[in-house]
C-alpha cells in the first residue's frame, strides 16, 4: 500500500496507540478518541437523528444481514470498480453510515479503506466491521473538516449523503479536495425529477416530524408501518403508484426481493424514519452537479442514472485534473 500524509498521522498507527486523546502535532489540537475511534466534531450535531438510526438499525442493510448482494450490486455498479484495482488504491468513504458499503469494500478487496461519518453511526460500522482490523480506519468528522491533508487518495466515495448536508456545491469541493489529481470520485444523490419532486409527504411532514423526539417517532412508524405497506401495496397493485408519495412512509419498491416480510417491514421501519428525521434533505438537477465538479477542476466521466437489480441511483463520476 503506498505511504500517505496525513494533517494526522494517526491513520497510519494502530488506533490503539491512542486510547484517550489524539493530539495533532502540528496544531497542537487536541480530539476525544472514544471506543478507538477519533472523534474530530461535537458528539452532538445536525446529523444525530442518523446516529440514532444506524445505532438501532445497525445490521438491517448488511448484506450479510439481509441475506442479499444489494449493496454490493449498488456499490460496484454506482462506481464502475473492479476489486483487484481497489487492493492497491488508498480510499475515502465519506457518510458511511452503519456501514454497509464499507463492509463491502472490505470483504471484496484487501485495500485499507478511511470512513468517516458525522454522526455516531461510526459506533455501528465499528461493530459491523471489526472483524477487519486496521484495513478499516474510522473517524467521526464532517465533511467540511476531514482531518486528512488535501491530494491524498486514489478514490472517494459518498453515498446517500450529499442531499443531506447544508451545502451541496461546498460538499462536492470538500470531496474533490481530498481526492489527488487524477484519483476519481463517485457520488449518488436524491434527483429532481420535476416540480412535483417536493410534493411529497416527506417534504410536507418534515418540518413537524424532525422535531418529534426520535424514540417516540421511531415508536409511531412501528405502529403504522403494517398499515402504511398494505396501502402502499394496494396502490402499486391498482396502478396508482403515483400516488404512493401522500402516503407517510418510504418507497419500499427498491428493496431487494429476496426480504422476509420481516426484514421488509424493519426496512420500511428504518428507511420511513430516515426519510422523515434529517435536518437537511436538497434534491439536485443532475446539470447543476455537473457544473460543480467542472467548476472545481474534474473531468466527469459519467453522469445519469445508474440501475441494478433491486434500483436505481443518480450517479456522478469524475477524475480530478486540476489541484
Ligand atoms: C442516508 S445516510 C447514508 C449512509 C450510508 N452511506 C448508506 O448509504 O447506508 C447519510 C449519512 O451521511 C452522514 N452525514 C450527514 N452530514 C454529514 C457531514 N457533514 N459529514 C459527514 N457525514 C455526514 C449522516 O450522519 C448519515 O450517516
Amino acid at each position: 500500500m503506498p505511504e500517505i500524509s496525513y494533517c494526522h498521522p494517526l491513520s497510519n498507527l494502530p488506533l490503539k496507540s491512542f486510547p484517550y486523546r489524539f493530539v495533532d502535532p502540528l496544531s497542537g489540537d487536541s480530539f476525544p478518541v472514544i471506543n478507538g475511534i477519533p472523534r474530530f466534531c461535537p458528539s452532538e450535531n445536525y446529523s444525530s437523528s442518523f446516529g440514532f438510526q444506524w445505532n438501532k438499525f445497525s445490521s438491517t442493510q448488511l448484506d450479510f444481514y439481509s441475506g442479499s448482494d444489494h449493496s454490493e450490486q449498488r456499490f460496484f455498479s454506482e462506481t464502475g470498480w473492479d476489486p483487484g484495482e481497489l487492493s492497491n488504491c488508498t480510499v475515502l468513504e465519506v457518510g458511511s453510515g452503519a456501514g454497509r458499503f464499507s463492509e463491502v469494500f472490505l470483504r471484496t478487496t484487501t485495500g485499507v479503506l478511511h470512513s468517516v461519518d458525522y454522526s455516531n453511526a461510526v459506533e455501528a460500522n465499528r461493530r459491523n466491521n471489526s472483524l477487519y482490523g486496521e484495513r478499516l480506519q474510522l473517524s467521526q468528522a464532517s465533511i467540511y473538516q476531514l482531518p486528512f491533508t488535501d491530494n491524498t487518495f486514489d478514490k472517494v466515495f459518498c453515498f446517500g449523503v450529499l442531499q443531506h448536508t447544508p451545502s451541496f456545491d461546498e460538499s462536492v469541493a470538500a470531496l474533490i479536495r481530498k481526492v489527488r489529481i487524477g484519483g476519481e470520485i463517485v457520488i449518488d444523490f436524491y434527483p429532481i425529477k420535476g416540480w412535483y419532486t417536493k410534493i411529497h409527504s416527506k417534504y410536507l411532514l418534515r418540518p413537524i416530524t424532525k422535531r418529534i423526539p426520535k424514540p417516540f417517532l421511531l415508536q409511531i412508524i412501528r405502529l403504522n408501518i403494517r398499515l402504511m405497506l398494505v396501502l402502499f401495496d394496494l396502490l402499486c397493485r391498482l396502478r396508482l403508484g403515483f400516488l404512493t408519495r401522500f402516503i407517510p412512509i418510504t418507497d419500499v419498491r427498491g428493496f431487494p426481493g429476496s426480504l422476509t416480510p420481516a426484514q421488509r417491514r424493519e426496512w420500511a421501519v428504518m428507511d420511513t424514519f430516515d426519510a422523515f428525521t434529517p435536518e437537511y434533505d436538497n434534491p439536485q438537477r443532475l446539470k447543476d452537479v455537473v457544473r460543480m465538479f467542472t467548476s472545481f477542476g474534474c473531468e466527469v466521466t459519467f453522469a445519469g442514472l445508474v440501475t441494478y437489480p433491486a434500483g436505481s441511483s443518480t450517479v456522478v463520476r469524475a477524475v480530478k485534473r486540476v489541484g
